[in-house]
């Protein structure tokens, strides 16, 4: 697959990535313990942050959905950590990269960018999925289980993918292993 840019980090310190859905309580969390989980193991904690928040603020301060974070148990995942915030421009300074998970979340962040460099800070989670590169995480807010699991699959996907290529930027950056 060919390379995807990532933005160059905005600051000294962490690079920050904002999984972002509409509730977060379904696909950002469980992309964000996953992320966390990729970075963890790439041994890139101390130099990647991840968040999420949701463009809608119905369930700021919940847990995740039960069925999410049961999916994510299941695969060895710990949820409970998680508590739902709602994006605001205000991000958009706080953070390097927004991974939308489908098109209505990416016009809903768009809206909110206030600056020119904002819209290119904006990237869909899919975009590293090596199955399907640019494809939408389906909502299954509203369906069944199986839902959840197949949001699982591209999330692991996505993840190692988004992970690769963080550990090569960060390479490059002062900070890396190449870079003092
Ligand atoms: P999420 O799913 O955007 O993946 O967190 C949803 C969660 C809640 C609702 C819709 C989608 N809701 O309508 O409350």
């Amino acid at each position: 697959m060919e390379r995807v840019a990532l933005p160059r980090p905005r600051t000294a310190g962490r690079y920050r990535v904002a999984v972002v859905c509409l509730g977060n309580i379904c696909r950002s969390p469980m992309a964000h313990v996953v992320l966390e989980a990729r970075v963890a193991e790439a041994g890139l904690a101390d130099r990647v942050e991840v968040v999420s928040s949701g463009t809608a603020g119905w369930h700021v301060g919940k847990p995740m959905d039960p069925r999410a974070a049961a999916t994510l148990s299941a695969a060895g995942y710990d949820p409970s950590r998680h508590r739902a915030r709602q994006f605001e421009a205000g991000w958009f300074d706080d953070v390097d990269l927004v991974l939308v998970m489908d098109a209505a979340n990416r016009s809903d962040v768009l809206a909110l960018a206030d600056q020119p460099g904002h819209p290119a800070q904006v990237a869909m989670f899919r975009d590293f999925d090596p199955a399907e590169p640019g494809a939408e995480v389906p909502d299954p807010y509203y369906g069944g289980d199986d839902g959840f699991q197949e949001v699982l699959a591209m999330v692991e996907r996505s993840s190692s993918r988004l992970v690769a290529l963080l550990a090569e930027q960060l390479a490059d950056e002062p900070g890396g292993p190449s870079g003092g």
